[in-house]
C-alpha cells in the first residue's frame, strides 16, 4: 500500500474553541493507483494533502502511513505539486536550476546535471532550460514545478490543483502528459481538483470530501480502460456513468 489514513483528525485552534477540519477520514492509495480528491471549497482538500506530505501533524489517534512507516515528516519518496506555479518557483534561478533544487546535496553534480537535463526532456522544456520563470508562459511554469516534482523519481506525487490556473488546451495537454509520465514510472498520485471531468478523466477512484467536519463521503471507481485519450475516453460509457456519480455525490453534499 501507498498511502494509508485511518480515523484521521485534522484540526486547528480557533478563537473559542478548535476547529475540526477532517475527522475519521480513512482509506487507502494502492502503489501506482491515482486517486483524486474532490470536494467543495473549504471542505479540508488542502488539509488532507498537507497531513500526507508530513508538513501538518494529525491529531492523536490518527493514523497516517507511507509504505508502512507513519508519517512525522515529509516522507521520502513524496514530492508535491501545488496549485501556485508562480510563486512556487525562484524567479532569479534558471529553469534548470530550479529543478536541479530538490537533488542538492543529495547527487553529485555530474549526477545532478544529466538528471535535470532528462527530466526537462520529459516534459518538453528541454530548449528552456537556461530562461527564467518569469520568462515562461503559465503552462510552462507549470511544467517545470511538474519537473521539479518528478527529478527526485518519487514514487508518490501530491498535487493541489496542479492545473487550476490553466486554459483547457494547456490543461488537457498537461493531463495526458501526467498520465504518460506516471504510468512508465508506476507513481502513485493523490491529486485535488474541482474539475469533475479532469478527476475522472485521470483517475482510478475519486473520493469525495464532505460535511463539517469533513469524511470521505463516496469512494468512487472510474472503470475506463488505460491509456486514456481525450475523445474517446470522455464519450465512453464508463466516463460518463462516473461524472454522473461524482456530480450527485458533490451536490448532495451542500
Ligand atoms: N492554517 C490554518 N489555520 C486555521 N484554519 C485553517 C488553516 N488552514 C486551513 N484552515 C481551515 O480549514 C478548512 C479547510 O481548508 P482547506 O484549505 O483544507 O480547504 P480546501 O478543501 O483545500 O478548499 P479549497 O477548495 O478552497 O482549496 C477551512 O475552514 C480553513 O479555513
Ligand atoms: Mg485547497
Amino acid at each position: 500500500m501507498s498511502f494509508e489514513c485511518r480515523t484521521l483528525r485534522a484540526e486547528f485552534g480557533a478563537p473559542g474553541g478548535a476547529r475540526v477540519v477532517l475527522d475519521d477520514v480513512s482509506f487507502d492509495v494502492a502503489k501506482g493507483e491515482f486517486v483524486s480528491i474532490m470536494g467543495r471549497s473549504g471542505a479540508g482538500k488542502t488539509t488532507l494533502i498537507r497531513v500526507l506530505a508530513g508538513l501538518l501533524p494529525p491529531e492523536p489517534g490518527s493514523i497516517a502511513t507511507f509504505e508502512g512507516r507513519e508519517i512525522d515528516g515529509p516522507p521520502e519518496g513524496v514530492s508535491l505539486v501545488f496549485q501556485n506555479y508562480a510563486s512556487a518557483l525562484l524567479p532569479w534561478r534558471t529553469v534548470a536550476a530550479n529543478v536541479a533544487l530538490p537533488l542538492e546535496g543529495h547527487m553529485a553534480k555530474p549526477n545532478r546535471l544529466e538528471r535535470v537535463a532528462a527530466t526537462l526532456e520529459m516534459v518538453g522544456l528541454a530548449d528552456r532550460a537556461n530562461d527564467r520563470p518569469p520568462q515562461l508562459s503559465g503552462g510552462m511554469q507549470q511544467r517545470v514545478q511538474l519537473a521539479r516534482a518528478l527529478v527526485s523519481r518519487p514514487a508518490a506525487l501530491l498535487m493541489d490543483e496542479p492545473f487550476g490556473a490553466l486554459d483547457a488546451l494547456t490543461k488537457s495537454d498537461l493531463e495526458d502528459e501526467l498520465l504518460e509520465l506516471v504510468a512508465t514510472a508506476a507513481t502513485t498520485v493523490v491529486f485535488v481538483t474541482h474539475d469533475i471531468d479532469e478527476a475522472v478523466y485521470l483517475s482510478d477512484r475519486v473520493l469525495v470530501l464532505g460535511g463539517e467536519p469533513a469524511r470521505i463521503v463516496a469512494d468512487i471507481p472510474v472503470d475506463c480502460l488505460r491509456p486514456r485519450t481525450q475523445i474517446p475516453t470522455r464519450e465512453s460509457p464508463e466516463f460518463l456513468a462516473a461524472r454522473s456519480r461524482v456530480h450527485e455525490v458533490i451536490f448532495g453534499t451542500r
